[in-house]
């Protein structure tokens, strides 16, 4: 299983780590999967240690921002092994970025590659408590030293890893959000769909609004009418009204393709539950809260799986779902999701590739 060149460190940060309060994205893991692209074509990759990169203040991405990442987890199976969830997306959402940002693609066979050696060698970084796992953050950006607006002629792709917790101190308890009616993150034609720095730093000021107020999150609006819903701060969006999920659809190309959204309409197809997506205004997401035919709402996303909605603001006014608490379908995808990610349950979709430790 093992390919790639690996050079092994004389330390580890293994000590650093504070097991019992891990958060999120604190810490990082002994390796790193690191690749160049140059002459027109990447090399193999090679796994090296964690550590400081040297650059010129010319380096392209900090001044056009060309730079586009993932995150996806390993969890520490029940059988003493790790599995890596849909890693195979990821590969796909990464070029799907490049293409939007005009830069080269990654073979997606190496990638995969590169996430297993990545988890295997960081392997005493995995958590063992249900709930945490090895979170993989691959990392692609310009890494030419030119001035002038044109894309990078060089690249790199590294992949480095960090043991974490539940991405909410909520854990799975309800969340509040609140719905940003003067920022927007993305607009038609723009970057919304690409996992990329800029969409990231838009929505820093509105995040910051929201939490003064009170909100862990913020629900975004489509950045031309602020009318109609398309995502919640790092997650994809999920009603239920009358027992049916309804999600923004992708076509408007302003929201990031979940892998989460799509596993979790994946298994509502599975069990027989309807869902729709499609374009969803806040008009009727207000109404179907104040008629009382909304029973739950979730985000979706890998950092947290599902984080339940428990209060939407929108104008000074709060509304509150299913009385605080989390909802049926809520639960019921939390739990199929984690019962196949930490391999408690089968896996009917072929969805994780294991790592042997
Ligand atoms: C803006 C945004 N939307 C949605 C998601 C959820 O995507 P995924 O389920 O692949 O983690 C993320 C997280 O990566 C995100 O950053």
């Amino acid at each position: 299983m093992l390919k790639l060149k690996f050079t092994e460190r004389t330390d580890t940060r293994f000590g650093t780590v504070n097991w019992d309060k891990l958060g999120f994205g604190r810490y990082f893991a002994d390796y790193m999967f690191v690749a160049d692209y140059k002459d027109g074509k990447w090399d193999e990759g090679q796994i090296l240690p964690y550590g400081t990169m040297e650059i010129e203040p010319a380096m392209m991405t900090l001044h056009y921002g060309q730079t586009i990442f993932e995150g996806l987890k390993a969890y520490y199976t029940v059988d003493g092994n790790a599995n890596c969830f849909r890693p195979d997306m990821n590969a796909k959402r990464l070029n799907v970025s490049a293409t939007k940002l005009v830069m080269p693609q990654f073979p997606e066979e190496q990638f995969i590659q590169a996430i297993q050696e990545v988890v295997y060698y960081n392997r005493k970084f995995i958590p063992q408590k249900r709930g945490e796992s090895l979170y993989l953050r691959p990392v692609m950006f310009g890494s030419s030293n030119l001035l002038g607006v044109a894309p990078s002629v060089e690249y790199k792709l590294i992949i480095f890893a960090s043991p974490v917790a539940s991405y909410y101190e909520e854990g799975l308890n309800p969340i509040k959000i609140g719905v940003s009616d003067n920022h927007v993150r993305a607009v038609r034609g723009g970057l919304g769909s690409a996992k990329t720095a800029a969409n990231y730093a838009a929505s820093l000021y509105g995040g910051m609004e929201a939490k003064k107020k009170g909100y862990s999150q913020v629900l975004w609006l489509d950045g031309v009418n602020l009318s109609n819903v398309d995502e919640v701060g790092a997650m994809n969006i999920m009603f239920v009204v009358n027992n049916e999920i309804y999600t923004p659809t992708l076509d408007t190309g302003t929201i990031l393709a979940g892998v989460t959204r799509n596993s979790v309409l994946k298994i509502a197809e599975h069990l027989g539950i309807k869902s729709h997506e499609k374009v969803l205004s806040l008009n009727e997401i207000l109404t179907a809260l104040n008629e009382g035919e909304m029973t739950e709402a979730f985000g979706t996303g890998t950092a947290a799986t599902i984080s339940p909605v428990g209060a939407l603001s929108y104008k000074d006014k709060e509304y509150i779902l299913n009385e605080g608490k989390i909802g049926e379908i809520s639960q019921k995808m939390y739990d199929t999701l984690l019962g196949i990610q930490y391999g408690e349950i089968e896996d009917p979709f072929g969805w994780t590739i294991k790592v042997n430790l």
